[in-house]
C-alpha cells in the first residue's frame, strides 16, 4: 500500500543544479557565495532590509531573544498552542515563558490573549503564524507598542501568507523562518531570522559566529558566543527553492483547494480555512466535532492502518510534560480554554507537496468513512 505521506518538498533539476554547483565551487574564492546570496534574494523577497541565514529556526528564535538583550528575570509571552521550537529558546536565555491562549479560527494568539499575559515583567512577545494563519496583526503592534515591549514573529510556517498585502516575516522586531524538510521551501534544515534594524542585525551576525565581529579576520573574539551558520550546500538549495517560490506557494494554495472542495461543507468535521485570502495554509488543518466520540489519537491510528499519515494539532505548551514544573504552565491550564478545548479534536491532513488529487480523493473518502462508521 502506497502510504500518502504527511509533509514533505518539492525538488526539481533546479535544486539539484544548484546544489552540484556549490559542491563543486562553494570553496576558497567561492566560498560563502551562495549564503551571501540566498540572504539577499530573501531579504528582497520579503522587503526586509536584512536576512540572517542560521542552521534552524528554533537558533533564530533564540538570537532574536539574546540580540533584544532578554534574559533571567523576564517574561515572554508565547502562544499555548504552537511547536516547543516558539518556546523553547525563552528558556535558552533564562526567562520565563508566558502562555497567551488562541484564537479557535486563526489558532493564533489574539491581542486580548496576549494583553492578558502582559505583566510589568514582560519583555517581548512572540506571536505564531501558525500552519500558515496570521493573528490580527495589527492589533497586536499596537499592544506591544503600548505596553512598550518588543514583538516577535515566528513565521517557521508561513512563507507565502500575507495580510492586507504585507507579507508574513515583515512583522517586529524580528521575524524568523524554518526550512526544515517538511516545510513549504526548504533547505533540508535551516532558518533565516530577517529585520530592518542594522544595529540588531549585525548583533545577531557575531552572535552566530562565535562572537566575532562582522569582517573580524583576526579571530578576535568579542564575547563568548554561538556557532549558528547555514552552509553553502544548504544555501544552495534554498536560493534554488526561493526561485520557485511562487509554484511552491500555489501548491500548497490548490492542496488546501482540494480538501475543501471535498471536505469543506461537511459537519462532522472542519477544514480550518481563513477569512483573510493571504492565508497559505502550510499544514491543512482539521477539527473533529466532538460529538462524534472520535479523539484525534484515535482517528490518526485508524488513518494510518490505511497508509495515511497525519499528525496531531499541537498539544497545548502549557499541558506537556517539559512544562510541568512550570509555575506559568499552571496558569496557563486553568486559563485557556480554546487551546484545551480545540487540541484533542484536531489533527494535520498529508499536505506533502508531492500528493495528487488522487491522493488527497484517498485521504478525504477514508477519513469520511472512517467518522461515519
Ligand atoms: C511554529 C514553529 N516555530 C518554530 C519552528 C522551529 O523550526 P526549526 O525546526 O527550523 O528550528 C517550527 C518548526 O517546525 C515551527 O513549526
Amino acid at each position: 500500500m502506497k502510504r500518502v505521506p504527511i509533509a514533505g518538498p518539492s525538488i526539481t533539476a533546479k535544486e539539484i543544479a544548484y546544489v552540484q554547483d556549490a559542491v563543486a565551487n562553494a570553496w576558497y574564492d567561492g566560498a560563502g557565495a551562495p549564503v551571501v546570496r540566498f540572504e539577499e534574494a530573501f531579504a528582497t523577497y520579503l522587503g526586509r532590509r536584512h536576512a540572517v541565514s542560521l542552521p534552524s529556526c528554533t537558533s533564530g528564535l533564540h538570537l532574536a531573544l539574546r540580540a533584544l538583550g532578554i534574559g533571567p528575570g523576564d517574561e515572554v509571552i508565547v502562544p499555548d498552542l504552537t511547536w516547543i521550537a516558539s518556546s523553547a529558546p525563552i528558556a535558552y536565555v533564562g526567562a520565563t515563558p508566558v502562555f497567551a491562549d488562541v484564537d479557535p479560527d486563526s489558532l493564533c494568539a489574539t491581542p486580548e490573549s496576549v494583553r492578558a499575559c502582559l505583566t510589568p515583567r514582560t519583555k517581548a512577545v512572540i506571536v505564531v503564524d501558525l500552519y500558515g494563519a496570521m493573528p490580527d496583526m495589527a492589533a497586536i503592534e499596537a499592544v506591544t507598542r503600548e505596553a512598550g515591549v518588543a514583538l516577535i514573529e515566528d513565521a517557521a510556517e508561513a512563507i507565502g501568507s500575507s495580510l492586507d498585502g504585507r507579507p508574513a516575516g515583515t512583522y517586529g522586531a524580528f521575524s524568523a523562518f524554518s526550512f526544515h524538510g517538511s516545510k513549504t521551501m526548504t533547505t533540508g534544515e535551516g532558518g533565516m531570522l530577517v529585520c530592518d534594524d542594522h544595529t540588531l542585525a549585525d548583533r545577531v551576525d557575531q552572535l552566530r559566529d562565535h562572537g566575532r565581529r562582522p569582517g573580524d579576520r583576526a579571530f578576535n573574539n568579542a564575547e563568548v558566543a554561538f556557532k549558528y551558520k547555514m552552509s553553502s550546500l544548504q544555501a544552495a538549495l534554498g536560493l534554488a527553492q526561493l526561485e520557485r517560490i511562487d509554484e511552491l506557494v500555489a501548491l500548497k494554495r490548490r492542496l488546501h483547494g482540494w480538501y475543501e472542495d471535498r471536505l469543506g461543507d461537511r459537519s462532522e468535521l472542519r477544514i480550518y480555512a481563513s477569512p483573510n485570502p493571504g492565508v497559505v495554509w502550510w499544514m491543512v488543518t482539521a477539527q473533529v466535532d466532538p460529538e462524534i466520540g472520535l479523539d484525534k489519537d484515535e482517528l490518526q491510528d485508524r488513518l494510518a492502518a490505511v497508509g495515511i499519515d497525519t499528525r496531531p494539532l499541537f498539544r497545548p505548551l502549557s499541558s506537556l510534560p517539559a512544562y510541568a514544573d512550570e509555575p506559568q504552565a499552571a496558569l496557563a491550564r486553568q486559563r485557556n480554554d480554546v487551546a484545551y478545548r480545540l487540541s484533542p479534536y484536531g489533527l494535520n491532513l498529508p499536505s506533502a507537496l508531492s500528493l495528487s488529487e488522487g491522493d488527497v480523493d484517498r485521504v478525504c473518502q477514508e477519513l469520511v468513512s472512517i467518522l461515519a462508521a
